[in-house]
């Protein structure tokens, strides 16, 4: 009887320890047959103490003019860190910006970021929606301002950088220690890869994989299922946004209307899609590829071999982008909005 009950409280103290159980290492990993990340880590070495720094600055409005927006406004975890059913972000003051919010995932691995590549370092890419018009539209001296008046964040800086002096590199590092963080690896896809046991593509499934690897991997490659590419899928120029993509960041006639070729990784919780979200569903951008019409600027892979999609194509082909969605990644604890202490 007395050992029952030792038992009891043993387990029930147990069960305790773990709901409160702290994070004590940072949530970067490798996924197993990945190639080796592009990130600078020796520049910013993972420090857990700096990604909970980081974690509480991209929940908070703090960084914003009016103290109104924070990143996860535009990044939402549960909608793969993209901001659900906005075409183009929305920002301070109700500000419309030009493009679709990206979702976040796998960033360690990316050697440019934003739509035109216009960013190279995930440091400083930061330092532009802070400063965007349309999105925070605050100064850097003021975010420092108000981070060293704040009993939370001046101790927190203190504490991780051992600095009472809080430099811009700092925050760009302590927001970065959270974006890198975002690895996504885990999604049925990811599971069939590594032949996981009891882990197989559904017969429709299957069917979408080959047609993916007919039509599609040529430009939405690699374990991230797209990244550094610049291409043209055939979208034509939205007549009142104006956004020639890549042209805007290299100046030359070549790359008009190229643009990133985003990973497909949570595709199905990430809508609207494309660079200004002009189609909600994935079955707008099958009915996209599945119509595409030749034009100027549409890239070779898809020049050279049209996606000849039936409708019944289409559908296996979503079937099988929906094996990209990672549930563990979109509710994940450790990125999760937490206080700092
Ligand atoms: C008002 C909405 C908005 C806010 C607020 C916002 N972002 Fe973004 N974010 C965007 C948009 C839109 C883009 C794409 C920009 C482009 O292509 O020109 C983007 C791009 C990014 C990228 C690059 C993704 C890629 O695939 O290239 C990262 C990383 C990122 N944001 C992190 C952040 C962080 C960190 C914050 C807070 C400091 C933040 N964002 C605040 C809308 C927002
Ligand atoms: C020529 C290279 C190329 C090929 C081949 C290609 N894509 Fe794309 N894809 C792109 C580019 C570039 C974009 C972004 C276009 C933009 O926003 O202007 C994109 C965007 C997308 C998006 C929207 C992603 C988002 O986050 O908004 C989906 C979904 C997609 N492609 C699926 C497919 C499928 C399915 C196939 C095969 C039938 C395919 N793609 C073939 C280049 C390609």
């Amino acid at each position: 009887m007395l050992k029952r009950h030792l038992l009891f409280i043993l387990v029930s103290f147990s069960l305790l320890a773990l709901t409160f159980s702290t994070l004590d290492t940072h949530p970067f990993y490798l996924p197993q047959n990945w190639p080796k990340p592009s990130y600078n880590f020796k520049g910013n070495p993972l420090d857990v103490e700096k990604f909970k720094l980081g974690r509480a600055l991209f929940y908070d409005p703090i960084l914003s003019r009016d103290s109104s927006i924070s990143c996860s406004t535009c990044h939402l975890q549960y909608t793969a860190f993209t901001h659900v059913d906005h075409p183009t972000s929305h920002g301070i003051d109700g500000r419309i910006g030009k493009r679709n919010s990206p979702s976040l995932a796998n960033l360690a691995w990316r050697n440019d970021f934003h739509w035109d590549g216009g960013v190279l370092n995930l440091n400083s890419q930061a330092i532009n929606p802070i400063t965007h018009h349309d999105e925070m539209d605050i100064t850097l001296d003021e975010v420092l301002r108000r981070l060293d008046h704040s009993p939370i964040y001046a101790p927190a800086f203190e504490k991780t950088f051992g600095t009472q002096d809080i430099r811009p590199f700092h925050l760009v590092k302590a927001l970065a220690q959270y974006t890198v963080a975002l690895v996504s690896a885990n999604a049925k896809y990811d599971q069939v890869m590594r032949k996981e046991e009891g882990v197989q593509f559904s017969e429709q499934e299957l069917k979408g994989y080959n047609l993916f690897k007919q039509n599609c991997i040529s430009c939405h490659s690699g374990p991230t299922l797209g990244g550094d590419l610049f291409r043209s899928n055939g979208l034509i120029l939205d007549p009142e946004l104006k956004d020639f993509g890549r042209m805007t960041i290299t100046g030359k006639a070549k790359d008009s209307l190229l643009f990133r070729v985003p990973s497909l990784r949570n595709i199905e919780y990430s809508f609207p899609y494309m660079h200004d979200g002009r189609y909600k569903k994935l079955k707008d951008v099958m009915d996209h590829y599945a119509h595409l019409e030749d034009n100027q600027v549409l890239s070779k892979e898809l020049k050279r071999k049209k996606p000849n999609l039936s409708s019944n194509d289409q559908k296996d082909l979503i079937a099988f982008l929906k094996t990209l969605s990672d549930k563990q990644f979109l509710f994940d604890d450790r990125f999760k909005y937490a206080p700092l202490k």
